[in-house]
């Protein structure tokens, strides 16, 4: 790593201060800024994913202010550039679908045009990993500045997460138990402000993986939404950036298989997203780290959950916040840790973390005393070759070794036309099988894994069942569900042969999933196997199921993967 001096900098291969640059300094004059405003600066665009259509963001307008001030105060030149704004909620048929689209986006506005640095504003789930993943590839410094999370809420006394965390009252709202009108209450609480999740769910946790992963200022990710400090940090981050040009200290520098090791522990420490383990096998090889799902089961063994936050513990967010926040669990876990990983900082994480204490030992835990033992578990065998995950933090402990009759649904449409019928032949030890959720075959891999537990089994007073499928679920979800199998069911991997009535065994501490049918029977099964059509045939879409990568390996395209350099854009002055 060298530093940069004025004529070093890229914008000034835009802003070079000769006539043949007329056209690019003609544009700045033209945005209204005098020469003395932007010649010589350091260009620092801050990739905003703002919209009217997540309001997560919603106070990210505001937010890039923050950052822009913190840009001028040190001298740099602050652009704002929109971005895909990936709205969990409202983006169909998945979120997921479009994060390589803002990953291309982020990596293709900041090649194709004057940018030096980039402050990155994100924090609903696949806008993280969307951000990193486009910044890791044009490798400008580069700062994450997390949204922050959404108001606490409680139910009848009881403090309930964001996204499915009132999903614990949909068995009773099914059965009938829980009027509408009780139900819509609960609804009013469930985002009551701009922010995040306020669980320890996908956003949370990708927030908190980006801090790990050296790229968020100190105590970023553990900040509410709507807190003065987020403004502060903002501001903070764009003064840091700035000095982050002149030090040329780039995304290359921080990524480094120490640092992804490091976040995979805190995944699992953190009681974290299952969605983690593909976002971050995705930033692994991104930066051409080799990196998959069965290395990150092996890397995790041993390390305990330690947050005592929903879905794998009691608390929210703020109460984690409260307790000391993310550095303070990182001090905690610094013995599994390697503490010599780069941040933004042009400090060690060893060194960012020194300072931080936990203040209630309940919320985040000693590791003399873990919430659980393990919360992501990579289970493999003749229904998963290449791998598949469980939660068993947020899972049902006598299931985590079963054995049980599939109950199997084709798709997503086919089970919400079936899965509350009378006619259902379900039981309790039965094993909700969905197929073709996966990432070609959803496309996208749609967070359908929660399978809702069936109306006949509902109203017998059962909150849980075994489920298995090639879907993601939400990072709030909770329940025994097995999920990315892979290879998917739409390529035509064993999840596409499972019958209604064939038996599947889980074992979870052997790490084993199998389904027991004899291998001559499965044979005759796959050459009777026919390939379900493509959902698209043009568009994104297409393009999507054409590239997109497995979830064992991360779901990325396989173009963005491929090794090579991107080369810089030709610039060519008009006269
Ligand atoms: Fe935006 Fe959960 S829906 S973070």
């Amino acid at each position: 790593m060298s530093g940069t001096n004025k004529r070093q900098l890229r914008s000034a291969r835009w802003f070079g201060g000769t006539p043949f640059d007329a056209e690019h300094t003609g544009h700045a004059l033209q945005a209204g800024l005098a020469r003395e405003e932007f010649e010589g600066k350091p260009v620092i665009g801050i990739i905003n994913t703002w919209s009217d259509l997540n309001p997560c963001h919603a106070h990210l307008r505001e937010r890039a202010e923050a950052v822009k001030r913190g840009v001028w105060q040190a001298g740099g030149y602050p652009v704002e550039l929109p971005a895909l704004a990936l709205g969990e909620g409202f983006f169909k048929p998945s979120a997921m679908m479009y994060r390589n689209m803002l990953a291309m986006q982020t990596e293709e506005m900041l090649r194709a045009q004057p940018v030096d640095g980039a402050i990155l504003l994100g924090g609903c789930d696949k806008t993280t990993p969307g951000l990193l993943l486009g910044a890791i590839s044009a490798d400008l410094p580069t700062i994450f500045c997390p949204a922050g999370f959404t108001n606490a809420a409680r139910y009848r006394g009881e403090s309930f997460g964001s996204g499915t965390g009132p999903f614990r009252w949909a068995p009773d709202l099914i059965a009938g138990r829980l009027p509408v009108t009780e139900w819509q209450k609960i609804e009013e609480k469930i985002w009551s402000s701009p922010g995040t999740c306020n669980v320890m769910g996908t956003a949370s946790t990708m927030t908190a993986l980006a801090e790990v992963l050296g790229f968020s200022l100190p105590g970023a990710s553990s900040v509410p939404a709507t807190a003065s400090k987020g403004h502060q940090l903002a501001a903070a981050a764009g003064r840091r950036v700035v000095d982050m040009v002149w030090e040329d200290l780039r995304p290359s520098h921080i990524l480094t298989r120490a640092a992804v090791e490091n976040a995979a522990k805190v995944n699992v420490a953190l009681g974290g997203s299952t969605n983690a383990a593909i976002h971050l096998v995705a930033i692994a090889r991104r930066a051409g780290i080799d990196f998959n799902l069965q290395q990150f089961d092996a890397v995790v063994r041993g390390v305990p959950v330690l947050a005592n936050v929903q879905p794998s513990g009691a608390y929210l967010m703020h109460e984690f916040a409260d307790a000391g926040g993310l550095p303070a669990l990182l001090n905690q876990l610094q013995t599994l840790l390697d503490g010599s990983s780069q941040t933004v900082m042009k400090q060690t994480l060893s060194e960012v973390i020194e300072q931080a204490q936990i203040d209630d030992d309940e919320v985040i835990r000693p590791l003399s005393n873990p919430v659980a033992s393990e919360a992501l578990v990579v289970v493999s065998g003749n229904l998963a070759p290449n791998g598949a995950v469980i939660k068993p933090s947020a899972a049902t402990a006598s299931l985590m070794q079963h054995r049980g009759r599939a109950v199997v649904f084709e798709d997503a449409a086919d089970m919400a036309a079936r899965i509350h019928s009378d006619d259902l032949e379900v039981t309790p030890d039965s094993v909700l099988v969905l197929r073709n959720c996966g990432p070609q075959g959803g496309p996208g891999m749609a967070e359908n894994g929660m399978l809702p537990i069936p109306k006949k089994l509902a109203e017998q007073g059962v909150r849980d069942v075994l489920r298995i499928s090639d879907a993601r679920m939400s990072g709030t979800s909770f329940g025994t569900c097995v999920l990315h199998v892979s290879p998917e069911s739409w390529v035509g991997g064993p999840l596409a042969l499972v019958r209604s009535g064939d038996e599947i065994e889980i074992d979870v501490a052997a790490r084993s999933l199998n389904l027991l049918v004899d291998d001559a029977e499965l044979a005759a099964r796959r050459s009777a196997w026919q390939p379900p059509k493509p959902h698209y045939v043009r568009g994104w879409g297409a393009l999507f199921i054409e590239h997109v990568n497995q979830a064992d390996q991360g779901c990325d395209f396989d173009f963005l993967v491929r090794p090579g350099a991107t080369p810089e854009p030709p610039i060519f002055g008009k006269l």
